[in-house]
């Protein structure tokens, strides 16, 4: 009898290990709570179950943004008004300056935006799973899960944008402002001129500079820009936002 439960117990346990190594939704639900507990004020269950309805069951190409509406309101927060970050392609620099300086606050610093960062998940149709592994990439089809939730938390990180709003742009490419980019297809026009005063674009440049603050994708920033809102641009060295990220005793006022 001994040997058959041990049997059964191993049998047991390399089935459940083979499950989730194929779709891998334990592993997924415990990084979503695990970072979601590091945030105060909120109901970890709920914020899941609200992720969770958005593509759960759904054809992974037919998640529209529109599905993270209960997510999003799950995930309300208070707006820092004139220290709020946007970014194109400078992920890196922006997130070594703001994990080490508290000058700043991303969509990724949000709970939802620091819960889902980095992570893949899709939902397959008559399946109550969440899988990690073999969901659309980025840009196989436009309604993916992880896409539409970017874009749909992005447009709400943008509506309550308030004060001065800083971007960090990379000035090593032709087109800084990349009209594919979710900053300038989705943010930048849901920027509200009763709530946002100022645009500050911080380029980033290295050696080098491929592109500067005359750049032609710039000028189409500023026509696109919501009348009322004064734009700004500074060319600033990656050397010096590296600087003042591993400064913390320089102020945030006198990175650039
Ligand atoms: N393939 C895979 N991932 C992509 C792709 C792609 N083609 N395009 C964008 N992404 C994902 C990646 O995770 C990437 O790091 O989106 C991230 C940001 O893409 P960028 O092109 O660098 O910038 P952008 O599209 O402007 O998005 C950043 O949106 O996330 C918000 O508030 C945030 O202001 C920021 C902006």
């Amino acid at each position: 009898i001994f040997c058959v439960i041990v049997v059964l117990v191993v049998i047991t346990v390399v089935v459940v290990l083979a499950l989730s190594l194929g779709h891998n939704s334990g592993g997924m639900k415990s990084a979503f709570f695990d970072r979601c507990e590091a945030f105060k004020g909120y109901d970890c269950q709920k914020v899941w179950d609200a992720f969770q309805q958005a593509y759960v069951g759904k054809d992974p190409c037919n998640v529209p943004m529109e599905a993270y509406d209960p997510l999003i309101a799950a995930g309300t927060f208070k707006p820092p008004c004139n220290r709020m970050m946007f970014w194109s392609k400078t992920k890196h620099v922006v997130h070594d300056f703001t994990a080490k300086r508290d000058c700043f606050f991303t969509l990724e610093d949000t709970l939802l935006g620091s819960v889902l960062d980095g992570l893949t998940w899709c939902g397959k149709e008559g399946s109550s799973e969440t899988f990690t592994t073999d969901c659309p990439g980025w840009t196989e089809c436009e309604n993916n899960p992880v896409r539409s939730f970017w874009n749909r938390a992005s447009a709400a990180f943008a509506d309550v944008a308030c004060g001065v709003v800083t971007a960090m742009l990379n000035g090593s490419i032709d087109t800084p402002f990349s009209p594919t980019s979710i900053f300038a297809s989705i943010e930048v026009m849901h920027f509200n001129a009763t709530r946002v005063r100022n645009l500050n674009v911080v380029l980033v440049t290295q050696e080098k500079p491929v592109a500067n603050c005359t750049n032609a994708s710039l000028k189409n920033l500023q026509k696109v820009l919501a009348e009322g809102i004064q734009y700004n641009c500074t060319e600033v060295a990656h050397s010096q936002i590296e600087e003042c990220s591993n400064n913390p005793e320089k102020p945030c006022g006198a990175c650039w």
